[in-house]
């Protein structure tokens, strides 16, 4: 287990958040809740936090979410974490899919816990503005990271624990090559780093692109609506 040697990096606070999107956030939420207390009946206006987001694909959307200054601190500490834990792929995954990384919950509760926060606070009601469905609850949080020595390209693929993917680059400047394809849309340049690609991980087939040099680390939320799985599980509409 890791603890960060960065203090403000174990601080749960707003601070990480852009402040552009901290403010879209207050906004949107008396929207989002009066659609909810509303029980279907009116439709959601479109939010501050949807009038910010870009749309490249057909529900592919990015969003600025996290500081550069976060992220900055994020890719030093991620040196510490290397030293102490290494990324390691998950021999459960399929071989073709298996990425280097570092799963938050059992690494780094500390860092867990803060983006639990983020999901809750943050991440959720962009899901919302853009679905109007919720989607609290991380099903992993991870850190990723594609190199050409170990993981250059990723395969197609699903990601099969989730109900809506967020992939935040935390370097965009330091490496050559990478992005996202997406089956049947396209290619997507990195992103800005601390800008987020949201999309729904059931229908949209994707995988890494190479990277040309260098070490791409992502932060990777796979999000679940867990009252659809208690819905299932009690077969209740
Ligand atoms: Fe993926």
């Amino acid at each position: 287990m890791y603890e960060p040697k960065n203090y403000l990096l174990s601080m749960l606070s707003h601070w990480p958040i852009r402040h552009s999107t901290y403010n879209a956030v207050q906004e949107s939420l008396p929207l989002i809740m009066r659609y909810s207390a509303a029980e279907g009946v009116d439709r959601m206006e479109k939010t501050p936090l949807r009038r910010m987001m870009k749309n490249p694909f057909p529900d592919v959307y990015t969003v600025p979410i996290f500081r550069r200054r976060w992220c900055e601190m994020m890719i030093k500490e991620i040196g510490h974490m290397q030293d102490h834990l290494g990324f390691e792929v998950n021999p459960d995954e399929d071989k073709l899919r298996q990425i280097p990384e570092i799963v938050l919950r059992d690494a780094c509760p500390t860092l867990y816990r803060n983006m639990w926060f983020v999901v809750r606070s943050v991440l959720n009601p962009i899901i919302m503005s853009l679905w109007q469905r919720a989607c609290p609850d991380p099903a992993s949080i991870q850190i990723a990271n594609y190199n050409l020595a170990g993981t250059g390209m990723g395969h197609w693929h699903h990601d099969e624990s989730a109900d809506v993917s967020i992939v935040v680059p935390l370097n965009s400047q330091s490496y050559e090559g990478g992005g996202t394809e997406f089956h049947n849309f396209g290619k997507l340049k990195p992103l800005p780093t601390g800008h987020g690609l949201v999309f729904p991980s059931f229908t949209h087939s994707h995988r890494g692109l190479p990277v040309i040099s260098g070490d791409r680390y992502l932060l990777v939320f796979w999000l679940t609506d867990k009252a659809r799985s208690i819905n299932l599980a009690t077969n209740t509409p």
